[in-house]
């Protein structure tokens, strides 16, 4: 969070220009000269200092507490408590907007490798594109995909999903998965759309695809918050929560990933809206949130569902449940067993490491987060959090040349853990 994001957006003044350039990139909120610092933060002082750290509206943290962006007035004053305390640490980016500008996407006329809808995932599609995407995919498969209407964000824009899967029984079993809770994570919906669109080719000649579209709906949003996706296309690269309003606040926004109603309001989450991880002024106060567990909940009574996942990044993570307590949950050996499968998967197809289990509360418990909203409310045994690429290189900034090899690994991690289920069903 910083205080720039508090100004009032400008119109993106270089539209003209940019229609004959490339894509319109006139950010209104900028990061020149922005550092993210790397910092390893080992032991309980160390933590104690991110800590305090933390508490400084003005630094952004990328990943508590290793990864922190800082702006170019706050340098000095950062890296003067690190090094007085003992802290090492790397600039992991050196400047921001230079990173963000050179990847500016670039709209090439007569692309090719397109895939029967028409798309080739070679670089990050906005809001509308996506939209677009789900419609075209459901004229493209009709007789495979459906587009479903999860519900309508703050702003009004539609939470469009995909319904996938065939017709061979009557009482299927369900899945849900979903990208873009956290708007600037852009490589989920990217990663989410990929996979998406494999299931739906690979139907025809591979005999595993079709066993899942044969067993299961899956259900499929690629953006789950819309209104915090377009802005980070059109005013600020970086914004992370939701757009609604907070009264009293001049702080607009809700972590969805804090707001989900099980543990709602326990540590590990914010209660002051300036926060980046501010968990809101009450359990589901997101519409956002309250759309997609009605519409999982209200599905539920007709289907059973047998796995869900939230895709974020970044972090190479395939986290299981709880992430507010390390208490081990009633299932934690079936989960651990397939996140397992699921995360060697993935790193056999590109050879990148992904850790996996109970990870998030051995170092920083959270409150209020989805997996565990989809394993303790949802009764949804096989309840995940994924964490996508990178390390940290580029973190939020992943390159368009990623999206593809993501896509790639992400898919075998999602059918060994689909395997894996199916599996253990049969046991
Ligand atoms: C989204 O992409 C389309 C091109 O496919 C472009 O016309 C439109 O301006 C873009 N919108 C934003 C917000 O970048
Ligand atoms: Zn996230």
């Amino acid at each position: 969070m910083n205080v720039k994001m508090l100004s009032s957006p400008r119109h993106c003044v270089s539209l003209l220009l940019a229609v004959f350039v490339s894509g319109c990139y006139g950010y209104s909120i900028r990061y020149d000269g922005y550092k993210v610092l790397r910092v390893d933060a080992s032991n309980e002082r160390h933590l104690r200092l991110m800590n305090q750290l933390q508490h400084d509206r003005e630094l952004d943290f990328w990943k508590f507490p290793k990864d922190v962006m800082v702006p170019p007035e706050k340098l000095a004053g950062v890296v003067e408590r690190l090094d007085s305390n003992g802290v090492a640490y790397d600039v992991m980016i050196a400047d921001v907007q230079k990173l963000i500008d050179s990847q500016e996407t670039q709209y090439i006329e007569g692309r090719h490798n397109l895939d029967l809808a028409g798309y080739d995932f070679t670089r990050y599609y906005n809001l509308s594109e996506i939209a677009q995407w789900v419609k075209d995919i459901a004229a493209t498969y009709p007789s495979l995909a459906t587009e479903v209407q999860v519900g309508l964000s703050y702003e009004g824009r539609e939470l469009r999903a995909l319904k996938v899967g065939s017709e061979q029984s009557e009482s299927k079993e369900a899945i849900w998965f979903h990208g873009t809770l956290h708007s600037r994570e852009w490589i989920s919906p990217a990663t989410v759309m990929f996979m998406t669109n494999q299931l739906l080719v690979d139907y025809s000649h591979d005999p595993d695809v079709q066993k899942y579209l044969d067993t299961y709906d899956f259900y499929i949003l690629p953006v789950m918050n819309p209104d915090g996706y377009e802005y980070t296309w059109t005013d600020n690269r970086l914004w992370r929560k939701t757009r609604s309003p907070n009264e009293g606040s001049p702080c607009y926004g809700t972590d969805g990933n804090r707001n989900f109603e099980f543990m709602w309001g326990e540590p590990g989450a914010s209660d002051d809206p300036c926060d980046n991880n501010y968990r809101g002024p009450f359990a589901h106060s997101e519409i956002e949130v309250k759309s997609v567990t009605d519409f999982i909940l209200d599905t539920s009574e007709k289907q059973t569902f047998s796995l869900f996942i939230d895709f974020h990044c970044y972090g190479q993570m395939w986290i299981t449940p709880w992430a507010y307590s390390i208490e081990e949950p009633l299932h934690y050996s079936e989960q651990h067993t397939c996140a397992g499968r699921a995360a060697s998967a993935i790193e056999s197809v590109h050879g990148t490491p992904y850790i996996y289990g109970n990870i998030i509360s051995n170092a920083d418990p959270a409150s209020g987060l989805t997996l565990d909203w989809g394993y303790g409310t949802a009764n949804i045994k096989h309840s995940y959090l994924v964490e996508l690429r990178d390390r940290g290189e580029y973190g939020f900034l992943l390159p368009e040349d990623q999206i593809i090899p993501s896509g790639e690994e992400t898919y075998a991690g999602l059918k060994a853990m689909l395997d894996c289920i199916l599996e253990g069903q049969v046991v």
